[in-house]
């Protein structure tokens, strides 16, 4: 995959995208003030999942600074489960496994987490009748009094889409289409072209996935592009 590459560097401390760079920085911030909560609960050897890990990034900033969690992530990509593996090996609170997220078995992953997330809209590159799922296996991974995290692109809003433009060129995709709820792109890899779909959720339709869940105490906040639609298992 050409493009990753690219994703690396711009995650890099002498990024040539330091706008990249400071939105995974403000997931990481977020996503460690629960680990901080939770860790203030139970003192330690908590469990976190990072669902679509891709290549580990967040996961890498996280277990460093929080060596008294467990981390787990998990993607269905064999090379960038690789690449997560080569990054994080140095940080022994973290294990990456290869594995579809909407094939789990039913005993894996049940009721075990304290923390589940998904980063950088994740959810918006799955097909909408997909998403549902994905977040109920991610959902159903957590303990009771566990939370569920999900953080995708605000949509409506012509800065992300700006943003999103520089970004999927940066990246060497090439855009086809973009409007403020979606990006179409095409990108090439081993030879072959391929088109891709990022959707960018409404508050809408990221409350009913909780709902349908059962979740009503649904809290979103807004972090620089992104949303964060957070609540914790009854
Ligand atoms: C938008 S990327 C986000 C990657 C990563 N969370 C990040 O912050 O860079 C979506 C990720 O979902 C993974 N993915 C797609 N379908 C999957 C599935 N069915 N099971 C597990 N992972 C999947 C892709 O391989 C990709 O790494």
């Amino acid at each position: 995959m050409k493009y990753l590459q690219q994703m690396i560097n711009a995650r890099q401390a002498d990024s040539k995208f330091p706008e990249l760079k400071e939105t995974f920085n403000e997931e990481v911030k977020y996503l460690s003030g629960i680990i901080k909560k939770k860790l203030k609960d139970k003192k330690s050897g908590i469990n976190v999942l990072d669902a679509c890990c891709g290549e580990g990034y967040t996961l890498r900033d996280l277990g460093e600074k929080h060596k008294e969690a467990n981390f787990f992530g998990m993607d269905n990509d064999s090379d960038l489960v690789s690449r997560a593996q080569i990054i994080t090996s140095p940080l022994k609170n973290i294990t990456i496994v290869l594995q579809d997220i909407l094939s789990m078995p039913s005993f894996l992953a049940h009721n075990f987490f304290d923390l589940s997330y998904s980063t950088f809209n994740t959810l918006g590159s799955f097909r909408q009748e997909e998403r549902f799922s994905v977040l109920s296996e991610m959902y159903r991974a957590i303990k009771e009094k566990g939370y569920l995290a999900t953080i995708t692109w605000k949509n409506k809003d012509k800065n992300v889409t700006d943003f999103l433009k520089q970004y999927y060129t940066y990246i060497g995709f090439k855009i086809k289409e973009i409007d403020d709820n979606k990006t179409i792109v095409e990108n090439e890899d081993d030879g072959k072209l391929n088109q891709e779909i990022f959707e960018r959720l409404s508050l809408d339709e990221l409350s009913s996935y909780y709902l349908q869940l059962g979740i009503k105490d649904i809290k979103i906040d807004p972090i620089g592009k992104l949303w964060i639609a957070f609540s914790g298992k009854k």
